[in-house]
């Protein structure tokens, strides 16, 4: 769609216009009404139509009067006769279109009448109340009150597919979710059954819903008709936080919206980025953000006394790391888990303990089959790490300006021989192979995770590290797209991100003080408001210097390494969005 802003966004001279309701907005050949009222903040209600999916102007709502210039009656503005589908009728020059005419709004009215009739109006337990399409239209362009006095027709719930419940009796037959499995991902699990007042959705006898993207559906029905079964009666919608991030489970760097309230996660959705996920997630990465409130997490440094493993303090822990590393041969090993900015501040660490003997060399990079395409365009990834490239990108940086070797993979770290080693992990599963475990054998291991494994229980030092969702960063996707995201829910106390423990440990090993920085850290104020502050936007507090600052220590690696400039001109911000505010007066109970 080529549509121009309305204002100052086109040249008037040349630029085709339609006028929407009072507003001339510039059009380009082959845009609908909709679209130009959608790309200009007009209002006009609409529920079948959907940009990625094919136009089937079905649901009626969008319905407008029309006016456009007669070239048979002297180009003087006639009004067509019928009310036009703005979703599906393309602009012509100088039309005019009224969403508010009386027309306009008894076709509105008529249509929210109808679509209520056999609505079953359980808003209180519907999990879609609050974001419901349905709701929202009814009380802008509803009636108020039901003339319908006979018996709604009852519909059953479905269970439809792993991720998706279907309550029938909440459907307006949009076909959204029909099509969505037809034009996106090839598999059209869903269809149309039954005629009139019984018409509904179902799957085909034997087929389940169950295809990658299959929750997606979820996002499309306007209605609370098809149900995301993992978020089911767990919070009202209302509850929630909204912070922007970044697909922190496979390489895709999908664009992903972190539904959050009082440090817990209960959601993912996609956000629209047109150059990567465009409208979609997979279910992959909807749902596979569990192992963040994994009753497993680790939350306590340890280190090994008398052969055994004991909790011990951070300051603790990082003073017997600086006594048995530091000017040994030492190998780092950043995991694809973790940001670029922590991947810099591990490097700069590993360099201030080893020296030119430091190895810095990238962590496992898991695969999964390989890459698949769906016929929408949207590509489920075979590596599941969000920063391979980036990681592999910062480390070759400053390998190459310390006179540092070659950067290693897993591979290359597993035939190498090292005093110590200090790995990183954080990956959502068990991932330590038997020749990871046994490359590490021998040396002084330090070991920086989330999850326990058996390196964790082999260590001499374990620090607790913090997930992609608890902390600021940049990950470089498959496409090699610098993308920022937010903190979005606090670590679990004990805790640390491991950008945080690089620069505690640069601290130690510059003989600077820790007390001080621990009272910064509990100031800290997580989860209040929407989301934490973008990287763009992120406060650098003078002598916060040891504070782990994503966007800090962009800057810094920009400006330390010519290599590193992309971070300071490359990265892409999420656009932080209007947060929508009721039009409604709110009550005091
Ligand atoms: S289930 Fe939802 S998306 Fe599918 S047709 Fe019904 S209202 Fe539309
Ligand atoms: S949005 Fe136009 S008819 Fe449904």
């Amino acid at each position: 769609m080529g549509v121009v802003g309305g204002v100052g966004g086109y040249d008037r001279r040349t630029m085709a216009t339609i006028t929407i309701d009072g507003k001339e907005c510039g059009f380009e050949q082959g845009d609908t009404i909709l679209q130009v009222a959608n790309a200009n903040g007009i209002t006009i209600p609409q529920y079948c139509y959907h940009d990625g999916l094919t136009i089937v102007a079905s649901c009626r709502i969008c319905l407008a009067e029309v006016w456009a210039p007669n070239p048979r009656n002297d180009n003087k503005l006639e009004a067509i006769p019928k009310l036009l589908p703005t979703c599906q009728t393309t602009c012509g020059e100088g039309q005019v279109v009224y969403t508010d005419s009386p027309k306009a709004i008894a076709n509105q009215k008529a249509v929210m009448e109808y679509l209520l009739i056999n609505h079953p109006l359980d808003c209180p337990v519907c999990d879609q109340s609050g974001e419901c399409s349905l709701q929202d239209y009814s009380y802008e362009y509803g009636r108020g009150v039901s003339r319908f006095e006979e018996t709604k027709i009852k519909q059953p719930k479905k269970d439809v597919g792993p991720h998706v419940l279907l309550y029938s009796d909440r459907c307006i037959m949009c076909s959204r979710c029909v099509r969505f499995t037809r034009e996106v991902t090839g598999t059209a699990e869903l269809t149309i059954t039954g005629r009139g007042n019984k018409e509904q959705i179902d799957v085909f006898p034997g087929v389940a819903l169950d295809n990658e993207l299959s929750a997606n559906v979820i996002d499309l029905c306007p209605v609370g008709a098809l149900l995301d079964k993992d978020f089911l009666f767990s919070q009202r919608v209302w509850f929630l936080k909204e912070t922007p991030s970044i697909d922190g489970i496979t390489s895709s760097g999908d664009n992903i919206t972190v539904h959050h309230n009082q440090g817990l996660v209960y959601r993912i959705k996609p956000r629209t980025n047109m150059d990567v996920n465009k409208w979609w997630i997979s279910d992959e990465i909807r749902f596979g953000w569990k192992f963040v409130h994994d009753e497993g997490r680790l939350t306590g440094a340890a280190h090994k006394k008398f052969g055994a493993r004991a909790a011990c303090d951070f300051v603790r822990a990082y003073d017997e790391i600086v006594e048995n590393m530091k000017g040994k041969k030492i190998a780092l090993v950043v995991s694809p888990m973790l940001s670029c900015e922590e991947a810099y501040a591990l490097a700069k660490a590993a360099v201030a303990l080893g020296g030119k003997g430091a190895t810095l060399c990238v962590g496992p990079v898991p695969r999964d089959g390989t890459d698949k395409v769906f016929p929408g365009g949207y590509t489920v990834r075979a590596e599941k790490a969000p920063n391979a490239r980036g990681v592999r990108r910062v480390l070759e940086a400053v390998a190459q300006a310390e006179g540092l070797g070659e950067v290693l993979d897993a591979r290359g770290f597993e035939g190498g021989s090292f005093e110590g080693v200090l790995v990183t992990g954080n990956y959502p599963s068990d991932w330590v192979t038997a020749g990871f475990a046994k490359a590490c054998e021998g040396a002084f291991t330090v070991v920086i995770d989330t999850l326990g494994n058996r390196l964790t229980e082999a260590a001499d030092i374990v620090l607790p590290g913090a997930v992609w969702l608890e902390k600021a960063g940049v990950f470089e996707n498959a496409q090699g797209k610098l993308q920022a995201f937010e903190q979005a829910v606090p670590s679990p106390t004990g805790a640390r991100s491991e950008g945080q423990i690089a620069l505690d440990l640069l601290a130690v090993i510059e003989g600077s003080g820790m007390e001080q920085r621990r009272v910064e850290r509990r100031v800290m104020v997580v989860d209040e408001g929407p989301g934490q502050v973008p990287g763009a936007t992120e406060v650098l507090l003078p002598g916060a210097a040891h504070r782990y600052n994503a966007a800090h220590i962009r800057r810094e690696m920009a400006g330390e390494y010519t290599a590193l400039s992309v971070f300071e001109t490359e990265v892409s911000y999420p656009v932080v969005e209007a947060q929508h505010t009721a039009e409604m007066e709110l009550v005091e109970l």
